[in-house]
């Protein structure tokens, strides 16, 4: 089944210095949110949301609303704690998995993204996942692409190159996704013997789905991950987001001057790619990459 990272939302105290970080530091352009006809009760204004991508994918920043769930008749509060998007070519066949298989979901219609249809749960290690479909292209939503989260270049010259989900039980977690939602497992691709860092890659600590490492990892939580590897910075717990630039230097040089920590691993984990880590205003956990192949 084809399928790809749709959008990732993050949780922000303050929306605008957020936006401001992923601006002036990451390098993103700020883009525009398309709301459908109807909209649900999603209490929306500049201070509550920023956006970065086209056509709502890419990456949201909200602030959380306490009442979100209860304002739209839902189990889920997606505005809480952040959350992923995975789009779908067939949202009704996933729906009918999760309820076969007793997954409380919340199925939200199309209430928030002109064209897209959104369903809410949570993944076996609580990690609360948003499945959608495009329901209408015409929208604004875009046609789905025929490979597997493909690279999608937003203004600013950047993509989502991978969402990080920390897994208690990373054999369940990655068969809800293989079964319930219907993703192939993918080989988690290493740099060579003389570049690889320290780290646990068998199969009960990471699994992976989508190609070249891009898509979605599951990890346990490893408590040395970030000493092993001479790191500030532990990629291994809450999870995170990836963002592919065109110069990780120049992301450091900013964070450099703005005083900003991080971790530069270098070319440790994936094959090809100069990973850095560091965390947004909000201590959201942000991976910053850059394919040197
Ligand atoms: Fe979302
Ligand atoms: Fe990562």
């Amino acid at each position: 089944m084809s399928w790809y990272v749709h959008h990732v939302n993050l949780q922000a105290h303050d929306v605008r210095q957020a936006a401001a970080f992923f601006r002036d530091i990451v390098g993103l352009e700020e883009g525009v949110w398309t709301y459908p006809d109807k909209t649900g009760e999603v209490g929306h204004n500049p201070n509550t949301i920023a956006y970065f991508g086209t056509e709502n994918r890419g990456l949201h920043i909200v602030r959380a609303i306490a009442s979100f769930a209860a304002d739209n008749g839902f189990i889920h509060n997606p505005t809480i704690g952040g959350h992923f998007a995975l789009c779908v070519p067939d949202l009704a066949a996933v729906k009918a998995r999760l309820e076969t298989a007793g997954v409380a979901i919340s199925d939200a219609g199309v209430y928030a993204m002109a064209g897209i249809h959104q369903l809410y749960c949570f993944d076996p290690s609580s990690n609360i996942v948003e499945i959608n479909q495009v329901v209408e292209p015409s929208g604004g939503a875009g046609p789905l692409q025929d490979a597997v989260h493909p690279i999608r270049k937003e203004p600013g010259d950047w993509y989502i190159h991978h969402v990080n989900r920390q897994a208690h039980d990373v054999p369940t977690t990655a068969a809800f996704y293989n079964k319930l939602i219907g993703m192939e497992p993918g080989i988690f691709v290493t740099p060579s013997a003389d570049q690889i860092g320290d780290f646990d890659r068998s199969n009960n600590s990471l699994a992976v789905f989508g190609p070249e490492n891009r898509g979605l990892h599951l990890v346990r939580g490893m408590a040395t991950f970030h000493v092993d590897n001479s790191l500030m910075h532990n990629p291994t717990f809450g999870g995170h987001v990836a963002l592919t630039v065109p110069s990780v230097e120049a992301v450091m040089k900013r964070m450099d001057r703005a005083g900003h920590l991080y971790s530069d691993a270098g070319t440790y984990a994936m094959a090809g790619m100069h990973q850095v880590y560091t965390y947004d205003p909000s201590m959201n956990f942000i991976e910053i990459n850059q394919d040197i192949n």
